[in-house]
Formats: C-alpha cells, sequence, structure tokens
C-alpha cells in the first residue's frame, strides 16, 4: 500500500483548494503536499494537519495530483519520472491541466500509468466547484470511486469523454471570469445610478447567484425565465434592447469559443 493516499505536486490555488476538500474527506496524514516554492506547501499542510515534502516524497501517493501549469507539466514529470518508474504498487495520476491529454500526461511521466484527468474551476475553493472529469481504461471503477469519494467536498464532478472537455471547461472552468465581469459592470451600471458600491457589487452577486440557481434547475428554457422578467412595454425589456445593441450574446459566445481555442493550443 502507498505511504499516502494523495500527494498534491504544486500546491496554488487549485492545487490548494483541492487539497483542502480531500482533507476534509481523507485522514489529512495520509495527504502529502509539495510545491516548488517549499513554505507555500509547508504553510497549507501546517494548517491542515497534512504532510509536506518534495515532489519525489508526493510522487509515492496513490493519487498523485499534478496541479503545476501546463507549461510547467513535462519538466515536473520528467524530474519524478524515476520514481514512478522504480514504483511496484498501484498507483493513479490526476491532471488537472488545462488542455493536455490523458496521453500526453502518461507519455511525459514515462509510462503506461492510469490517468484521471479532471478540469475543475475556482468555486470548488468553498464547495460549489464543477469539475469535469474522465479516465483512461487503466483506470479501475473501484478507484474511480474512492477519487471522488475524497474529493466529494470540492463541488459536482461530472464525467464526460475527454474530447469534450476542453469544450465544457470553456464554460466551467474559464467562466467564472466571464461571470465576475459581469459582476462588476452589473455593479459599476448601479454605481452609476447612483447606489453605493458595496450594495451594487452584493446584489448584483446575490442576484446572479438566485438566477443561476433558478436556471440550473433546467424546468424552464433561459429564454422563458428572461421572458417572465420582461413587462410590455417595461424597464427590463429596455435593458435586454441595449444588450442586444450592443450584440450581448455573440460577446459571450466568442469569449467561450476564443477560450477554446486558446486551451486546443495550450496542448499542442
Ligand atoms: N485556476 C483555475 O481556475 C484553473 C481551472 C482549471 C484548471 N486549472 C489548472 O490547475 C493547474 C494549476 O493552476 P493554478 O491556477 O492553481 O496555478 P498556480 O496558482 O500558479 O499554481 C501552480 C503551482 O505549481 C507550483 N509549481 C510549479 N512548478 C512546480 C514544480 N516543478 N514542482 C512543484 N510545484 C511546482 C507553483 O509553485 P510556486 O509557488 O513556486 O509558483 C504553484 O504553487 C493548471 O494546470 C491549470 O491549468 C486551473
Amino acid at each position: 500500500m502507498a505511504n499516502y493516499e494523495f500527494g498534491f505536486i504544486g500546491t496554488g490555488s487549485m492545487g490548494g483548494a483541492l487539497a483542502r476538500a480531500a482533507a476534509k474527506a481523507v485522514d489529512p496524514a495520509r495527504i502529502i503536499l509539495s510545491n516548488r516554492t517549499p513554505q507555500k506547501a509547508e504553510q497549507l499542510a501546517e494548517r491542515l494537519g497534512c504532510a509536506h515534502g518534495g515532489n519525489e516524497n508526493a510522487a509515492k501517493a496513490r493519487f498523485i495530483m499534478l496541479g503545476v501549469k501546463p507549461q510547467m507539466m513535462a519538466d515536473m514529470l520528467a524530474g519524478i519520472a524515476p520514481v514512478l518508474a522504480a514504483r511496484q504498487d498501484r498507483f493513479v495520476l490526476v491532471s488537472m491541466a488545462a488542455g493536455l491529454t490523458m496521453a500526453q500526461i502518461a507519455a511525459m511521466a514515462g509510462g503506461d500509468y492510469p490517468v484521471i484527468r479532471i478540469m475543475p474551476n475556482t468555486p470548488a475553493e468553498i464547495g460549489r466547484g464543477v469539475i469535469l472529469m474522465d479516465a483512461d481504461e487503466r483506470v479501475t471503477e473501484g478507484e474511480i470511486g474512492d477519487f471522488l469519494a475524497a474529493l466529494r467536498a470540492a463541488g459536482t464532478f461530472d464525467r464526460l469523454p475527454e474530447k469534450l472537455i476542453d469544450a465544457g471547461s470553456a464554460i466551467s472552468g474559464c467562466g467564472p471570469a466571464f461571470a465576475y465581469m459581469f459582476i462588476e459592470a452589473l455593479a459599476d451600471g448601479g454605481v452609476a445610478c447612483g447606489l453605493p458600491r458595496a450594495k451594487a457589487l452584493s446584489y448584483a452577486a446575490e442576484m446572479l447567484a438566485g438566477a443561476a440557481a433558478l436556471a440550473g434547475r433546467g424546468e424552464k428554457h433561459p429564454g422563458a425565465l428572461k421572458d417572465a422578467v420582461c413587462s410590455p412595454g417595461g424597464s427590463t425589456i429596455a435593458g435586454v434592447r441595449a444588450l442586444e445593441e450592443k450584440a450581448f450574446r455573440a460577446a459571450v459566445m466568442d469569449a467561450v469559443i476564443a477560450a477554446f481555442e486558446k486551451t486546443k493550443e495550450l496542448g499542442r
């Protein structure tokens, strides 16, 4: 049996958020954290009660969480490849890197290792992440079950074929940035109308959370929900017209497509 259930290599914003989630379901003593700037892993490890060490120690865990940027992945994996090659026990590599396929991860790690690919998003920090995932054929259903149970505090997981992960991530992974821009713009509009900034920001964020929850129930198409807010000759339809004049929906579609294209480029 591996010493550690989880080894996190790279404890930046996403690796750190997932480590915090894992520490809620897995005995923190069975989680080890490693980071290029070691103080970052040490501080988080102290807060969570986890172990910390170098990449070569984290590479001895059962689930090895690869939390570095896609551009850093090849070098980082080359560094731990000898440790992986020497292992006699079973382990799974877990990549969260935008744009890199499971086959690319295994090739960079230097073996036919089992790989799980996840695409999380920043609301995972508060347990509200949307986490897309797939696993290659070398990963067993039992391993997937253990992995999902360990990370359930990060949010909702959805398994989808790897070829669709980049498209899904252009919404779920990049979308939070688009949503924050929308919140900020709504608040700016409110301030322009005389609202104090703090109230404007809080109304915008709460409104978006409520509207999203209603749309997320899937009972009514977003167009029907929009129609229900627009009284004939009223204020809302005047705002809708202003958004249409500025090609709001085309701009949002273009943002998703641009993010998708860039993700594909990063994986090349
Ligand atoms: N942020 C998101 O919204 C998001 C969403 C989905 C997927 N992801 C994916 O998550 C991964 C991490 O992104 P992030 O936003 O968390 O980036 P980040 O905050 O920059 O974290 C990356 C961490 O990796 C560490 N690192 C770099 N090279 C290393 C090495 N050789 N060995 C050990 N640690 C190393 C860095 O250490 P230092 O402290 O020295 O810089 C840093 O703490 C990326 O692959 C990204 O595609 C991110």
